[in-house]
């Protein structure tokens, strides 16, 4: 999307009638609405930024936190921030910014489609700039292509534009709506292998379906598994499937980490939890030159 263009000329070049409006959330932050027959998504070109996804008649799947920022260099808390060059803090310079720079930055609309007529597709890019490799040294380019049916699907493809291999760390962070936390259960990790980033130590192993009752931040490693939110309160099941994803983090940050956080309600832990396909810990990735990666993510929820 070129910057100089006028609102009115966006929507003429890139949006498509009934399925895809461009709106501004303030003067040069760019919204698109994605509508499909069955739901209706969000997306910030500021760091290629899925925001919200609500089936017809749903309560909202994905969660988006009533104090976020919405300006450059800050990530919007809540959606699915795509997490590159690297998950959580930078391995050896903590002056770097926690899970890398691709959330922060401002991407390019390349591309709207509608697929079969009636289901829209959006494409973003975001290259190395200057100042991209001032955090790290790597040529490279993302894409991500966000196509809405009755699920919504994000697929982050990662390119190596350099002359050497690279190694990073990704995730597509997604932050779901639930009931309550206390009332949940999400299946699909018995018996995968976590770090504990809150106690470090050697890795255990999950019992049973994860359930919550304080703060969580737990990688789990080697597993391509689906994760199912069972949701009674909303009478529903949530779907989060993956592909190119060797790792699942999960995190609430419940009463302390909360209040510490100055874009998150005090209370609003009690109405979200993250699944994040991601690529994390040992299962970092290695791109050669001109090869490329992609991390994807399906979602979609149905009745109980
Ligand atoms: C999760 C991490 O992915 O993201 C947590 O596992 C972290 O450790 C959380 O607290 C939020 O990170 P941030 O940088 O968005 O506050």
């Amino acid at each position: 999307m070129e910057t100089t263009l006028t609102l009115d000329e966006i929507n003429i070049r890139y949006g498509l009638q009934n399925h895809i409006v461009i709106e501004e959330k303030t003067p040069g932050f760019p919204i698109l609405t994605l509508q499909s027959p069955s739901a209706t998504a969000t997306v910030a070109a500021h760091g290629g930024h899925v925001l919200s996804y609500t089936p017809n008649g749903e309560e909202p799947v994905l969660w988006l936190s009533s104090l976020s920022h919405y300006r450059e260099g800050k990530a919007i808390r809540g959606g699915i921030p795509v997490i590159f060059p690297w998950f959580g803090p930078h391995a050896s310079d903590s002056g770097k910014p926690s899970h890398g720079f691709a959330r922060t930055r401002f991407w390019t609309l390349h591309s709207t489609r509608l697929i079969n007529g009636e289901f829209p597709q959006a494409r973003f890019q975001l290259t190395d700039s200057e100042l991209t490799r001032t955090l790290w040294p790597s040529r490279f380019s993302l894409e991500l292509v966000v196509t809405l049916k009755e699920s919504l699907k994000v697929e982050l493809i990662i390119k190596n534009e350099d002359t050497e291999p690279f190694t990073c760390t990704c995730a597509l962070h997604s932050y779901f709506t639930v009931s309550h936390i206390s009332n949940i259960e999400i299946q699909g990790l018995e018996k995968a292998s976590y770090i504990d980033q809150l106690t470090g130590g050697p890795h255990k192993v999950q019992e049973g379906p994860i359930t919550f009752d304080a703060e969580k931040d737990t990688i789990y490693v080697d597993t391509a598994a689906t994760c199912k939110i069972i949701d009674p309160g909303f009478k529903r099941t949530v779907f989060v499937e993956k592909s190119g994803s060797l790792s699942t983090v999960i995190w609430n940050p419940w009463i302390d980490k909360s209040a510490r956080m100055s874009d998150f309600g005090d209370d609003e832990y009690t109405g979200m939890v993250c699944i994040e396909a991601a690529n994390a810990s040992h299962n970092a990735i290695t791109i050669s030159p001109s090869q490329t990666h992609i991390l994807s993510t399906s979602i979609r929820a149905e009745a109980i």
